[in-house]
């Protein structure tokens, strides 16, 4: 047995939503030596392994019968650099927003608008993290990961990683089956400043001075900080439904009834509009419920007032699912992974 395998650990310090259950097995690994030798380990035992990062974005419903897995691999390196670009590596187990600080330190751009966004390097290619006009595929490079049952190190490109809207191969065909060691992103040394979203213009003029990396990112750590919950402070994870998609003509037949409602309207021919709107316009913005509740400043964020059941969040969400469904005819698809 690894040294640091221990037994009956609650989970409550490593999800952002506080939800208080425990892992049956619990194993932390710092490098890829260690990593290899709990899953030659396990092969014996064959108890399943749930990998868990900064555990952000996930909902936990009950007891872990097998194994948490937490990846705290850590460093950073430049592995090439040139006159535009850099080549940049990050253990699975660094927290992201510190990722981020070390690029713009280093005057690399490509990931200052993805500021603050809680959970770890490693996590990020799982739901192809995104904010503010940028997702992680805009500066992917590859990754490296281990196989759960075989221990074999696989490396996986931009294209191999199928990303999409906060989706990637790591979420369908590949979940569970893989441990992520380190992501390697390609940045900018001359970076374009991507400022058109939403209130980042406005937050730059109330900056002042010529914008830079990090006006940018000071910019997005502002405007999240106003809208989103601390999970340090209020359990929650982040978004907890996806935008939806969906056809032109049924985005056209709801303009015409509530022509309030914003719409972005996708290469594809379909048309985005935000779970937000759509779940304030049915009322349930700010409305609390027992332990949990609907964020009072962003209508996506379901919140854990503090000892909610993991069970009581996951029935929340389905109301509101069933509502937004009713009333506009739209299915909602969470965002948030249920364990
Ligand atoms: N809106 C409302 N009411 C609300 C919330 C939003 O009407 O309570 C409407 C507003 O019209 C607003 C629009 O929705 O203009 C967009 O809102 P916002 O800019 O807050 O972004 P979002 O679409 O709700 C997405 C991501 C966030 C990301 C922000 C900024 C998803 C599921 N969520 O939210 O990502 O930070 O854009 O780019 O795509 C996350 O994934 O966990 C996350 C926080």
């Amino acid at each position: 047995m690894p040294a640091r395998m221990q037994t009956q650990v609650s989970l409550r310090p490593y999800n952002t939503f506080g939800i208080d259950v425990p892992a049956r097995w619990w194993v932390e690994v710092e490098n890829e030596r260690d990593a290899l030798e709990f899953i030659m380990d396990n092969a014996h035992r064959s108890q399943p392994i749930l990998v868990l990062g900064g555990g952000s974005n996930l909902l936990f419903t009950g007891p872990v019968e097998g194994i948490v897995l937490r990846a705290a691999i850590r460093g950073i390196e430049l592995l090439e650099s040139d006159a535009g670009t850099a080549l940049v590596e990050a253990g699975a187990g660094e927290p992201w927003h510190g990722l981020v600080e070390w690029a713009i330190a280093q005057g690399l751009g490509g990931i200052e608008n993805l500021s603050l966004i809680p959970g770890t390097v490693g996590a990020a290619p799982i739901q192809n993290i995104g904010a503010y006009g940028a997702e992680l595929q805009d500066v992917f490079d590859s990754l490296d990961a281990m196989h759960l049952e075989t221990g074999a190190v696989h490396r996986f490109d931009r294209a191999a990683c199928r990303f999409g809207y906060r989706e990637s191969i790591f979420k369908q065909e590949l979940k569970g089956k893989y441990l992520i060691l380190r992501v390697r992103l390609r940045l900018s040394r001359t970076p374009v400043l991507n400022t058109r979203y939403g209130d980042i213009a406005q937050e730059l003029a109330a900056i002042g001075g010529e914008p830079d990396l990090r006006k940018v990112s000071e910019a997005v750590c502002r405007i999240r900080r106003s809208k989103l919950p601390d999970p340090a402070e209020i359990g929650n994870a982040g978004s907890f439904f996806k935008n939806p998609s969906i056809p032109a003509a049924q985005a056209a037949a709801l303009q015409a009834q509530h022509p309030q409602m914003p719409a972005y309207p996708q290469a594809d021919g379909s048309v985005k509009v935000p779970a937000g709107w759509l779940i304030e316009a049915c009322g349930w913005k700010g409305r609390r419920e027992g332990a949990c509740g609907v964020h009072a400043r962003q209508a996506l964020v379901l919140v854990n007032y503090g000892g909610a059941a993991g069970a009581e969040i996951l029935a929340l969400s389905a109301r509101i699912q069933a509502d937004v469904q009713a009333r506009f005819g739209i299915a909602l698809e969470r965002e948030v992974n249920v364990i």
